[in-house]
């Protein structure tokens, strides 16, 4: 399987199934992508922000494939006149032959309407299983001790996690979140998309593998993919 980061927290899970996660290209000033480039099977999302939601609708629309969400923003979706599937936390759904286990993430969510800001039901991670391997991307979150159970529960094989700051959790935070899961490897995301966010990846990997054993930090650039078998 493939694993390609398309920048910000968007990634292409590329095996038997494409699965798009955080579908953010519009406007996502790290990648040239436009919605119609995109063939996926299944959309997953993590929250309704902006940069997450992203071009999710009609990347379903495209492909005729359904948006995977929390309840109340699977709700929100379903109105568009979409194929959503609700879910919530804890709860493992299989869809286009995915399995897909919805997990706790530490953030807020809204979704922006042509009406005004509502509430879009709590955010999320998600640990998808595609051709026996097992991807853990967390969604935007701070480091929580219960993803020690994640971790016990899943035993990921890779995790997609923030490292950005301000909005997210930052390297210190991201290398504890990467000991208490033990994936064998942590692929860094959300950071260097906007100013704010800025930060250097390559401390985060050597604080990792300094620190915690059979862990490998892969960095990518934008639009590059690792490939695991
Ligand atoms: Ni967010
Ligand atoms: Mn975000």
């Amino acid at each position: 399987m493939r694993i390609r980061w398309i920048g910000h927290a968007c990634f292409l899970l590329e095996g038997s199934k494409t699965v798009i996660i955080d579908p953010f290209l519009i406007g996502n000033p790290v990648t040239s992508l436009k919605p119609s480039d995109i063939k996926a099977d299944l959309v997953l999302v993590t929250h309704g922000h902006g940069d997450h939601l992203g071009d999710a609708v009609e990347i379903a629309r495209n492909n005729d494939c359904p948006v995977v969400a929390i309840h109340e923003l699977s709700r929100i979706l379903a109105a568009k006149n979409i194929e959503a599937v609700g879910m919530n936390i804890g709860g493992t759904a299989l869809v286009s032959d995915v399995k897909i286990t919805m997990v706790k993430a530490f953030h807020s969510a809204d979704v922006e309407e042509d009406s005004g800001i509502i509430s879009a039901g709590d955010p999320a991670g998600f640990v998808v299983e595609l051709d026996g391997v097992k991807v853990y991307h967390c969604g935007d979150t701070d480091v929580f001790g219960d993803m020690r159970l994640i971790g016990e529960l899943y035993s990921p094989d890779v995790m997609l996690l923030p490292i950005g700051g301000w909005y997210t959790m930052g390297i210190q935070e991201a290398v504890k979140a990467v000991e208490l899961v033990k994936p064998r490897y942590a692929i860094p995301m959300h950071y260097n998309t906007f100013p704010i966010i800025e930060t250097d990846p390559s401390g985060f990997k050597e604080r990792v593998e300094k620190a915690i054993k059979d862990v490998s930090v892969v960095v990518l650039k934008p639009g590059e993919f690792f490939e695991i078998q």
